[in-house]
């Protein structure tokens, strides 16, 4: 096995070697487009000779050339699809893969599932005015419309400011805005949630609550001032804390490896609760973890199978504690242990390309030969498929072929070419010849002498000086 292809030739100007197609580019396996723009999906190769590209458009053939806004580019399989004479960008949305073609076999891109970000209006709706007893816990409800990506939320005031928020009001992952006791001064203004669509640039707002405060003394400064005592200031009485969000005393969450881990704990009380994080039987990863929005969010970073367990978030005030267990199960899209690599051999030599992925649940690998089910393809004596392994014995030439190795889980998947090439080259010097190169006596010189040959040729270098 001769690996050449890092070295030798970066374009083909010193000889051409024959090459099975390599895809170098695609685009993103879920690709969000803007509607106000032309769409291209990426799909570059190279190869020898160069490729020729074809796609296809929910598995089956998509005809290019029968399409007047499709084009493909030059020396690339990378469509255009140009909207300035009409055309809906939402007729494009579909799965697309990319298959790049020589003499020598065909490699594919992964598939490229093309959606066209969506930013919805929210549904008309008249909100009723919130009446709550000052003290007591208030959920205002955010239900943004899906977009696509989702929106980020943010809650403003009638006067279009933000929302101040603190320990005792803050919104929350699924962008609700919690009180976990509401006081009378919260119904100064109206409660506005706000989606911002970042495709488009476009803030749309909720409808306003409208909040009535039903209180026992009516607003008082001196009293509002002392915050240490507030509560009892204003005849509020004391509550146990509970847990506005998760609900219950215990729930569960998935994570994916890689991903990062969010973990939520709202509390209402009077006084408002504080909150703090634990892990059963260990200790929270300290360089990895932060505490978010007054200590109510826990974020681990890059989780990987050890963050697995039980966490749980103790929400405490002078009256009480309650507490809320999170058991977090950390699984894995397919991840490499060993990448199938390019082979390059001489008739008769042996070979072996190898895909190893891990994952949670383990994936399972599929092989192809030129983007060809591996079973569905021609017989080949010299080729013995066992799992993760594709062996060749003796190889034959007008075996090159690019295989795929396809590992996945239901979490996803990876896709891997690899070519097999089997090439029978007279070996050849590749550096200029009688090159003058001057030494020091006594002092080591390394000699450049690059060579390319298949079956790897024997090289040997004379000094033609000590032979005279
Ligand atoms: C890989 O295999 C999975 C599972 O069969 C499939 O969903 C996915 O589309 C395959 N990927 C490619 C690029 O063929
Ligand atoms: C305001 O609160 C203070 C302290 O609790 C109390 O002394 C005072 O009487 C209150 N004033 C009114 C108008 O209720
Ligand atoms: C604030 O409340 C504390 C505790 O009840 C009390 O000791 C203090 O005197 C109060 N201060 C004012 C300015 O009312
Ligand atoms: C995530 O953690 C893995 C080890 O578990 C490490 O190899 C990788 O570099 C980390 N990634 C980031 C972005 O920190
Ligand atoms: C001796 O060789 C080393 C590297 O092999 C080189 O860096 C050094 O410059 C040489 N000495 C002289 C005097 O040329």
């Amino acid at each position: 096995m001769w690996k050449f292809m890092h070295f030798l030739c970066p374009s083909s100007v010193c000889f051409a070697v024959p090459q099975p197609p390599t895809i170098t580019k695609q685009s993103v396996k879920d690709y969000i487009v803007d509607p106000r723009d032309n769409i291209f999906i990426e799909c570059e190769a190279k190869g020898n000779p160069i490729p020729t590209f074809t796609w296809t458009r929910n598995g089956k053939f998509f005809n290019v050339a029968k399409d007047p806004r499709v084009s493909m580019r030059h020396w690339s399989g990378t469509l255009d699809v140009d909207f300035r004479s009409g055309g809906r960008p939402d007729d494009y949305e579909g799965e697309y893969q990319c298959f790049a073609r020589n003499d020598l076999g065909t490699a594919i891109s992964n598939k490229i599932f093309l959606q066209v970000s969506k930013s919805p209006l929210w549904p008309k709706e008249n909100l009723d005015i919130q009446e709550v007893h000052e003290g007591s816990q208030l959920i205002l409800a955010c239900n943004p419309p899906p977009g696509l990506p989702p929106p980020a939320i943010f809650w403003m005031s009638s006067s279009m400011e933000s929302i101040h928020q603190d320990k005792r009001v803050s919104q929350g992952q699924n962008g609700d805005l919690y009180f976990s006791n509401v006081m009378q001064e919260d119904a100064l203004t109206d409660y506005s949630c706000n989606a911002r669509f970042a495709f488009t640039h476009t803030i749309q707002q909720k409808n306003p609550y409208t909040l009535k405060v039903l209180t026992k003394h009516p607003h008082n400064e001196t009293s509002f001032r002392n915050h240490t005592d507030i509560y009892s200031a204003r005849g509020i009485t004391e509550r146990h804390p509970s847990f506005m969000y998760p609900i219950g005393t215990s729930s569960s969450q998935m994570v994916l490896r890689g991903e990062d881990l969010l973990l939520e704990c709202i509390a209402s009380g009077v006084p408002t609760p504080d909150i703090v994080w634990h892990k059963k039987g260990g200790y929270l990863p300290t360089s990895r973890t932060k505490f978010e929005n007054f200590n109510k969010a826990l974020h681990i970073a890059n989780v990987s199978e050890e963050d697995s367990g039980e966490y749980f978030c103790l929400a405490s005030n002078k009256v009480g504690t309650s507490r809320h267990t999170i058991s977090v199960r950390v699984k894995a899209a397919p991840y490499w242990l060993d990448e199938p690599e390019n082979l390059i051999l001489a008739p008769g030599e042996d070979g072996r390309l190898v895909c190893r992925a891990n994952g949670n649940p383990k994936p399972s690998i599929q092989w192809l030969v030129n983007g060809e089910p591996i079973e569905s393809s021609p017989p080949n004596p010299s080729r013995e498929v066992t799992g993760d392994t594709v062996m060749f014995r003796d190889i034959q030439i007008g075996s090159s072929a690019v295989y795929q190795c396809n590992a996945s889980n239901e979490h996803g998947y990876l896709l891997a070419n690899a070519f097999v090439s089997v090439l029978d080259v007279i070996p050849r010097i590749l550096a200029p010849r009688n090159q003058l190169i001057k030494v020091i006596q006594n002092n080591r010189t390394r000699l450049d002498c690059p060579f390319f040959g298949s079956p790897i040729p024997t090289l040997r270098c004379l000094n033609l000086h000590s032979l005279h």
